[in-house]
């Protein structure tokens, strides 16, 4: 399998059209390649019924960080807003309706501790307490409250279940650090802002909400497995390996909500490519308002000295424009815009790993690491 990642062009089977170039290369790799196709590396189906547990959203990512003050330091260039500390936890919110977008814990290890989604209702949440390896918490001291149902199907894996926080009041208008005035664009041929200026100061990117995170998966399939049989993920894409069409390396998923259109992926799982080199989280992404607080917290980012890890740029699936980092503990992290949105008439795309984006600075050699391991 070859090295890196991968993420190609949006070609759905169930429209299939030998139309563009795209097409026509999956057409020859499909027809040589067929000795090489394993079904069993493929992903399984993943359609949602009522049996699986409903969540409605992502909420939340919990880390454990040995040197918190520092990443105190981070989380407040990074454009997070404390919302409350309690001991040595802190929780950081975005200024959309989640009480809370990232939890980071003083430990004397460093460690990503799972995602957490929210359940459709009491129901739901109930449901997903009976699943094997469940256990539920309180959140009395969390901002919002709530109970949890927490997981930990696979090493360094984890994933949870939130029923019962009362949301925050979503803001009006976006605040901003870094807009004093932002009128409409001024396209080539549309000259809409008339006699208005567009003006900025320095500041952070100011986080709205937590958007997706991505693990590399040592059990790759069972993890696939695991997500799509318990609860409601689909496919957004699916791609496989340039080496061998019947191994799917990644699965972007998001939640089925019927004709709500939701985040084209809140979670991606990705086959780990050298087995032994274990599971790990590779990212987590945080929505941030338009281009220009990108650019501008880019820049902040950068002045105050921390590690960039790709970015400015954009990706094909999904669309975002995207700008990786490395936080104080070495962990990936991403503010991201202007993603795409997808429903239930989504036929899930299937097709061979390729560029990752259609504009930006060359993908580093290291991206796939886990940095967390390198850093102290
Ligand atoms: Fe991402």
């Amino acid at each position: 399998m070859r090295a890196g990642l991968y993420i190609l062009y949006p070609i759905s089977l169930d429209d299939f059209e030998p139309l563009s170039p795209q097409v026509l290369s999956f057409h020859s790799i499909r027809a040589t390649s067929q000795k090489l196709v394993s079904p069993s590396m493929r992903v399984p189906n993943a359609t949602n019924n009522p049996n699986k547990v409903q969540l409605t959203r992502i909420t939340h990512v919990y880390f454990d960080h040995p040197n918190l003050e520092a990443f105190t330091e981070f989380a407040e260039a990074w454009g997070f807003v404390e919302a409350r500390r309690v001991g040595d936890t802190i929780y950081y919110r975005g200024y959309g309706r989640d009480q809370y977008v990232y939890v980071a814990t003083k430990a004397t290890t460093k460690a990503f501790r799972g995602a957490a989604f929210v359940a459709a209702n009491k129901a739901e949440f109930d449901k997903a307490a009976k699943l094997p390896g469940a256990t539920v918490s309180d959140l009395m001291n969390a901002p919002g409250g709530g109970q949890l149902v927490s997981f930990a199907p696979e090493t360094n894996l984890y994933f949870h279940v939130i029923y019962g926080q009362t949301d925050r009041e979503e803001p009006k208008e976006p605040p901003t650090a870094t807009h004093d005035f932002q009128g409409p664009y001024n396209s080539a041929l549309d000259k809409e802002r008339k006699g208005r200026f567009q003006r900025y100061h320095e500041g952070p990117a100011m986080v709205h909400k937590l958007g997706h995170y991505g693990v590399i998966c040592e059990n790759f399939d069972s993890a696939i497995k695991w997500y799509t049989e318990n609860f409601n993920f689909v496919y957004s894409d699916v791609l496989y390996s340039p080496d061998d069409e019947g191994t799917d390396i990644i699965a972007f998923m998001r939640l089925d909500r019927g004709k709500k259109f939701v985040d084209h992926h809140c979670v991606f799982l990705a086959r780990q490519e050298k087995p032994g080199t274990g599971t790990y989280v590779h990212h987590t992404s945080y929505e941030i308002e338009d281009f220009d607080t990108q650019l501008l917290g880019h820049d902040w980012l950068r002045k105050k000295g921390y590690r960039s890890a790709w970015g400015v740029g954009r990706h094909i699936l999904a669309s975002q424009i995207f700008d990786y980092w490395r936080d104080t503990s070495g962990f990936k992290i991403e503010h991201y815009a202007d993603g795409d949105v997808l429903n239930n008439t989504h036929k899930t795309g299937r097709d061979v790993a390729g560029a990752m984006a259609i504009w930006g600075p060359e993908l580093p050699k290291d991206f796939m690491i886990d940095h967390s391991m390198l850093d102290d």
